[in-house]
């Protein structure tokens, strides 16, 4: 006899996979496999386009300007331990300090913690009754030193929406950079980039009906380039070094050659 579930009431935690996903999925698994580093033939060319259009729909969803912004990642924590491990390494010797809110994930808090391990300072500020982080407290604790504040866009536990776009504001003021952990906000609640003055944004899919395994950093484009420590090397598939090598922007020359070679279904991004 089968095993009757309870109901399934802990979707902070992860989703199931929306029906509409496996179907867009599916011609992933074994049509469509190649690498899309696999430059020299179609089946590498059918999957750089599908990663150019993730890319691509990505980028509009949170309002990035640009889809070489998104650089792929293995979920929420990867992309935490990317902004903030990656960019203190990236800025060792010039500015040492973090700022963080009480109440982030572990994948924010426990990455600061690590880098206070490695001589950053670290402020860790705390959230009122209601969980919210004051943004005065905010602009009272940033230095000549800070690097980086890191406040989420949505709490995973008690669902309090901090006032990320006044954040955004004071720390692009003070031209301090802006990291927030938007897992449980994307797909959910309207995030724009833009809008709300972040540098940077993690995210995942496995939070908003689509697979574990597969998350992004946003990164905005701007001068002097945001430089980001890799983590792993070797991903530029991933958009590691998209900027640096544009690969994605350049990829209508390999659309054109394996649309022409072969058709697909494959669903566009809207115009
Ligand atoms: C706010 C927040 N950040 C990070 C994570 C970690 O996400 P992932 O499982 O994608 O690594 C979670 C997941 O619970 C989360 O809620």
């Amino acid at each position: 006899m089968a095993l009757k579930l309870p109901i399934y009431l802990d979707h902070h935690a992860t989703t199931p996979v929306d029906p509409r996903v496996v179907d867009a999925m599916a011609p992933y698994w074994s049509d469509d496999f190649g690498n899309p580093s696999s430059a020299g033939h179609v089946f590498g060319w059918r999957a750089e386009e599908a990663v150019a259009i993730a890319r691509e729909r990505l980028a509009s969803a949170i309002g990035a300007s640009d889809a070489s912004e998104i650089v792929f990642t293995s979920g929420t924590t990867e992309s935490d331990n990317l902004a903030l491990i990656g960019l203190a390494r990236a800025q060792r010797g010039r500015r040492d300090h973090l700022i963080a809110s009480a109440i982030e994930h572990p994948a924010v808090l426990d990455a600061c913690r690590f880098l206070a391990g490695e001589g950053f300072s670290l402020t860790i500020l705390p959230v009122d009754g209601a969980g919210l982080v004051d943004p005065a407290a905010v602009e009272a604790a940033i230095t000549d030193r800070t690097l980086v504040v890191s406040v989420m866009a949505a709490n995973s536990e008690i669902g309090t929406l901090q006032p990320i776009e006044a954040i955004g504001r004071i720390c692009g003021e003070r031209e301090v950079l802006f990291h927030t952990d938007a897992a449980q906000a994307v797909g959910k609640i309207p995030v724009d980039v833009q809008r709300c003055g972040v540098d940077l944004l993690s995210m995942c899919a496995h939070k908003l009906y689509g697979p574990k395994g597969i998350g992004a950093l946003y990164i905005r484009k701007r001068r002097p380039r945001i430089a980001l420590q890799p983590l792993l090397h070797g991903g530029a598939t991933r958009g590691a070094s998209a900027r640096a090598r544009c690969r994605f922007r350049s990829s209508s020359a390999s659309r054109a050659r394996w649309s022409s070679a072969s058709p697909t279904s494959m669903p566009r991004p809207p115009d």
